[in-house]
């Protein structure tokens, strides 16, 4: 089935897909069944080979101005309980290809927390940042709390949760929250050539780096540089590595296989 809310376009670069949020009356605000469309999509391109990354964006007003409010004002703890709506989030963290965040306008509440599950963020000078669900008598649910803190420190973490404010494209870049800023007719070509020079590597080494990145928030240093290691000796176990080495000593450019 088609999906409603979002759009896959392929090939927008060599190995590079693209995925659209098209809810644009709504400010692209994340209801389940976006949500759904996307880990599903998400998916797909993990398992296709002639993906090696992933760009996901909104559109210039709005990569996403959060989770649905209207969709989960009247619910009570059971029913948010039970519909379980972050396990969607969960799956989309698994996703072992490099995803590149595109943003412009607001990214808000769910949609600043599911930037920030991508793994680069390039953003608009019009991008705005923030977790406003203060504001909603509530806090973040979906990583805000925690990914945040990670990115920006406490300070800029705890205003930003505490007082919902939101924060420019340049606080973001200096906070550390985004890797580049740049003019908004620009952000999603940008993003796209972030993602094509990322896609000239080979894939097997980028999920595995992806990987050993993300273990920093989960684990302690001797624990991670003990993983990073395994992964560094199994890339030794790939043809892309013998291609890559071979390629540097022969000065010639590495024709990758994912092998
Ligand atoms: N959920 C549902 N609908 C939303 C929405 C959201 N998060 N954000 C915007 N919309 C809808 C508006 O209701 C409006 O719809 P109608 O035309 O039917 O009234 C439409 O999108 C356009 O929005 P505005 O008219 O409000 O546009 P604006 O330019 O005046 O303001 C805004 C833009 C500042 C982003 C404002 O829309 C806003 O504050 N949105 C809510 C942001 C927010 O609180 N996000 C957090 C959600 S909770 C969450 O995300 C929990 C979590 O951790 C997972």
């Amino acid at each position: 089935m088609q999906p409603e809310f979002i759009i896959i376009h392929q090939q927008v670069a060599p190995f590079v897909a693209h995925i659209q949020l098209n809810r644009p009356k709504e400010l692209n605000a994340l209801n389940l069944q976006l949500m759904g469309e996307l880990r599903d999509a998400l998916k797909l391109l993990d398992a296709d080979d002639t993906v090696r990354v992933i760009v996901l964006s909104g559109n210039e007003k709005a990569f996403a101005a959060g989770a649905d409010i209207k969709q989960m004002a009247g619910k009570s703890a059971m029913d948010m309980y039970n519909t379980d709506q972050f396990s969607t989030w969960d799956a989309i963290k698994k996703i072992k290809k490099p995803i590149i965040a595109a943003v412009s306008g607001f990214a808000l509440g769910g949609g600043c927390e599911l930037m920030m599950l991508c793994d680069m963020i390039v953003a608009s000078e019009t991008a705005r940042f923030g977790q406003p669900e203060i504001k909603l008598g509530v806090m973040p649910g979906a990583g805000g709390t925690q990914r945040l803190t990670r990115a920006v420190g406490k300070a800029l973490a705890m205003e930003m949760v505490l007082t919902g404010r939101f924060i420019t494209a340049a606080e973001a870049l200096q906070a550390g929250l985004i890797n580049r800023v740049v003019p908004e007719e620009l952000f999603l070509q940008e993003a796209i050539k972030l993602a094509a020079t990322t896609a000239a590597m080979s894939p097997i080494a980028l999920k595995m780096a992806k990987e050993a990145v993300l273990k920093t928030f989960d684990t302690s240093l001797e624990e991670g540089l003990h993983f990073e290691r395994k992964n560094f000796y199994l890339l030794f176990a790939s043809e892309d590595q013998k291609e890559g080495m071979q390629a540097f000593i022969d000065k010639r450019a590495p024709e990758f296989k994912g092998k």
